[in-house]
């Protein structure tokens, strides 16, 4: 925390200048009135680095604030809390572990890095007496962190499942809406900047993954790991299955489920055909929505925008927000206790589940085929 001529500030760095990165900066300019309203001091974006720092963002800053070296930010004293959005599993966890090791928070919106190099980053956080703030890791504009950090404490988790992956919910709306092929429906997002260039982790169900594993966590207080869970992506849902699903009273939706059975998780992604009643059916385009089950409240639904520009950097700056009025007040911050259900063990094998299925296979037309 800085003080400056008798007002006190909270100096924020970032990493990454993206889409996000740049979301982030705008909300900082453009709400910043409201955000000091709020918090009563100011936030300051004193650096931003990035490895590009020529390209026009559509964004003013003042002379000396962009760098093209992180180390700018992270060896700055001054800087209170460090935000990553460098995404991947790499070099990303060197910086946060490097902010970390200098007694800086850190706001990240990595969900591969979390699920996979979680429990390092987090025993690290919890070492130094610091925060992590991970909101914009899932669910973009929903604010699930918060509700399974905060306000849904005091429940006993039993499931939570949803639709936590827009480029996938958006290809299998249109294949269902349009009659489209995965391909062409695939294109269009990619066209609309809904899918990534590379979309392999959105349709191959890995980032619906990385996301339920930090979900889980949160819920269940058991740390999972990203291999144990069974993951099927949509690249061979086919149009007819949409078709089929349909005539039966289903849709398809990509749902990520972890739930609590006799001590046991069982958690898993995969293509799932829903009633056309259920209110999930109703998720169309890249929306999100997940579904939260706990003994006090019942279930609960929470729906809305699960990326984008403006989805994230809410929650990037929510958790900022969070972690300075922290530092303001000079309170301990201290994440919860992630680990408080070591015994429940996570059922590895899909085999172990119990459910109905939806088979399709090509057979020659004539009796007794199917035997
Ligand atoms: N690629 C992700 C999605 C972005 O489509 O949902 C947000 O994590």
């Amino acid at each position: 925390m800085s003080e400056v001529a008798g007002r006190q500030k909270v100096n924020v760095g970032l990493i990454g200048f993206g889409t996000v990165g740049t979301g982030v900066v705008k909300v900082l300019a453009e709400n910043g009135r409201t955000i000091k309203d709020r918090l009563g001091f100011e936030l300051v974006l004193k650096r931003i680095a990035d490895k590009d720092i020529v390209r026009d963002r559509g964004v003013e800053l003042a002379p000396g604030v962009l760098t093209a070296d992180a180390a700018d930010v992270l060896t700055d004293p001054d800087i209170d809390i460090v935000i990553e959005l460098v995404g991947g599993t790499t070099i990303a966890k060197t910086f946060i572990m490097d902010a970390l090791e200098r007694g800086k928070h850190v706001v990240t919106a990595n969900k591969a890095l979390l699920s996979t190099h979680g429990r390092e980053i987090f025993t690290k956080t919890v070492e130094k007496g610091l925060e992590i703030g991970f909101e914009a890791s899932v669910g973009g504009g929903i604010p699930i962190i918060k509700s399974l950090r905060e306000g849904l404490v005091g429940n006993q988790i039993e499931t939570i499942f949803g639709i936590i992956n827009g480029t996938s919910n958006y290809i299998l709306s249109k294949m269902e809406e349009e009659g489209k092929s995965f391909r062409d429906a695939l294109k269009d997002a990619q066209t609309l900047g809904i899918a990534e260039r590379n979309p392999s982790l959105d349709i191959s169900g890995m980032d619906s993954a990385h996301k339920i594993a930090i979900l889980s966590l949160l819920g269940f207080g058991r740390p999972v790991d990203v291999k144990d869970i069974f993951v099927e992506g949509i690249e061979d849902v086919e149009l007819c299955d949409i078709q089929y699903a349909k005539e039966l009273g289903y849709t398809i939706k990509l749902l990520a489920i972890a739930k609590e059975e006799a001590g046991n998780l069982d958690i898993r992604v995969h293509p799932t055909l829903l009633s056309s009643q259920h209110l999930l059916a109703s998720v169309r385009g890249a929306k999100n929505a997940i579904y939260i089950k706990g003994d006090l409240i019942g279930e609960s639904l929470l729906y809305g925008e699960g990326a984008g520009e403006k989805a994230t950097s809410s929650a990037v700056v929510s958790d900022i927000m969070d972690i300075a009025e922290c530092i303001s007040k000079g309170s301990e911050i201290t994440l919860p206790n992630l680990t408080f259900n070591p015994r429940m063990k996570v059922m590895k094998r899909i085999g172990m589940v119990k459910s109905r299925y939806y088979v399709r296979f090509m057979a020659v037309d004539k009796p007794g085929v199917l035997a």
